[in-house]
């Protein structure tokens, strides 16, 4: 984490006494939770574009996109114009007491979006961690069955049941327990750490369900067809479609999240498209809605019809607001073509990414799709994680002006999650900064 003496060291615009963002810290140490930390402690002014100014007047370029949410960059002039018009015509009712057009809309996009050509449903909800949880209800009551089957490295969100099904403890489960029972973890596809193929690794976390879960008892296979906060992992070609074919068969719910990999993130609306997989219930949130709080259960209408009226909702689930910025983050998207636009940064970032690698044999693997681009860094020639390496870069990296997040279950993994319309310069800045953050600290 920057220091505010670093800050004033780095950069003359804050070389003062007292810095704003060091008066705005103290405040914070005094009335905010010492549980929810931050990467930085230099504190936001203004966000546009691939860029975010502080409060001391200081640029910084996003290799974070508030963790893959402004895909459509923060502040898009479209998502501003819909929620200014919708804040004056009416702000909330509850879709659940009076419904509106917003809300259908969005629905109508994710059906139309959603990879599968069959009729489906949507249900809105708020964060991403309540997807989930209604993605795993839909799975319960559609099938009568209890068990939820997730993966080593999953990372599906911070509450009650997500964190059961969320392999990672430290910090997103210590202390938390007890946990969601009916929960069970099985191996992942990790190609560069376990050399499977997908067949194999496939068959392998196909026959730990079988033993020890047993097929009639799954719900719900639930599974990030790019994992995140995991490390960036994608898995062997096969290993997807082999599980989505196993589920149809025990007739269990196959449930992609997609809440960080969707939106054009990985240079495709949906990142299950990559390998032709059409899960039956897709998780959205994040980039739904240009920063705005949205989040989506998708499906199959015979899963998703077969919950009670009543069954589903909250009080500010598909709030108009949201919806009216989600409306208009998939027209920014269409318009601009996002997902070339996720293909350009990868054509531009993955030969960057792999001449580090070459200069540097603290990096290990160089993997991801898209701009959802990642390096795991080990002791050389061994798969030994380098979390200290990690965390050195990361520094070296926000000290020169660069927001760049890292993840993994070893946390030794950096990634790359520009917003998708950061322009080439400000992304080539980004990569030249991140080549001097490894030249700084190895
Ligand atoms: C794949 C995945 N699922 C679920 C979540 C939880 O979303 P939220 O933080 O909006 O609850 C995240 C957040 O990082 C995620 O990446």
């Amino acid at each position: 984490m920057i220091g505010v003496q670093a800050l004033k060291e780095l950069n003359p615009a804050v070389n003062q006494e007292q810095t704003a963002s060091g008066d705005l810290h103290q405040r914070r140490s005094r009335a905010v939770a010492r549980g929810v930390s931050s990467m930085i402690e230099s504190y936001v002014s203004s966000a546009a574009g691939g860029t975010m100014t502080d409060v001391d007047g200081r640029e910084w370029i996003d290799f974070a996109a508030g963790i893959a949410v402004t895909n459509v960059g923060n502040a898009a002039p479209k998502v501003v114009a819909a929620v200014q018009a919708q804040v004056e015509r009416f702000t909330h009712t509850c879709f659940m007491i009076a419904p509106y057009e917003q809300y259908v809309a969005v629905c109508e996009e994710l059906a139309a979006l959603t990879p599968g050509d069959f009729e489906k449903r949507s249900a809105l909800f708020n964060s991403g961690a309540e997807a989930v949880e209604n993605a795993v209800k839909i799975a319960r009551h559609a099938t009568g069955r209890p068990a939820v089957v997730v993966f080593d490295h999953a990372y599906h969100g911070r509450t009650n049941l997500t964190m059961a099904l969320t392999a990672k403890v430290m910090p997103y489960k210590q202390g938390f327990g007890p946990f969601a029972g009916e929960v069970y973890r099985v191996p992942m596809s990790y190609p560069f750490r376990d050399g499977h193929t997908g067949a194999e690794a496939a068959a392998y976390a196909i026959g730990q369900i079988e033993k020890n879960v047993g097929a009639v008892n799954v719900a719900a296979v639930v599974i990030e067809p790019i994992q995140g906060e995991g490390g960036f992992i994608v898995p062997a070609p096969g290993f997807l479609p082999a599980l989505a074919a196993w589920s149809r068969e025990a007739g269990a719910v196959f449930v992609a999240d997609e809440i960080q990999t969707g939106f054009c993130r990985t240079g495709s609306w949906f990142a299950s498209t990559h390998e032709g997989v059409e899960p039956d219930l897709i998780t959205t949130a994040k980039g739904i809605a240009g920063g705005l709080p949205l989040a989506a259960v998708t499906g199959r209408a015979e899963i998703m019809d077969a919950v009670h009226p009543g069954g589903l909702g909250g009080t500010y689930g598909g709030n108009p607001i949201a919806c009216a910025a989600a409306l208009a983050s998939i027209e920014t998207m269409r318009e601009l073509d996002l997902p070339a636009a996720a293909r350009h940064i990868e054509a531009v970032a993955r030969p960057r990414l792999e001449a580090l690698a070459a200069k540097h044999p603290v990096i290990g693997d160089v993997r991801g799709r898209g701009a959802m681009l990642a390096v795991e860094l080990t002791v050389p020639g061994s798969l030994t994680p380098d979390a200290v390496a990690t965390g050195a870069v990361a520094r070296a990296a926000h000290e020169s002006g660069l927001l760049l997040l890292t993840c993994g279950t070893y946390g030794n993994v950096i990634r790359l999650l520009p917003p998708l319309i950061i322009s080439d310069d400000e992304l080539d800045r980004g990569l030249a900064l991140l080549d001097q953050a490894f030249a700084t600290a190895l």
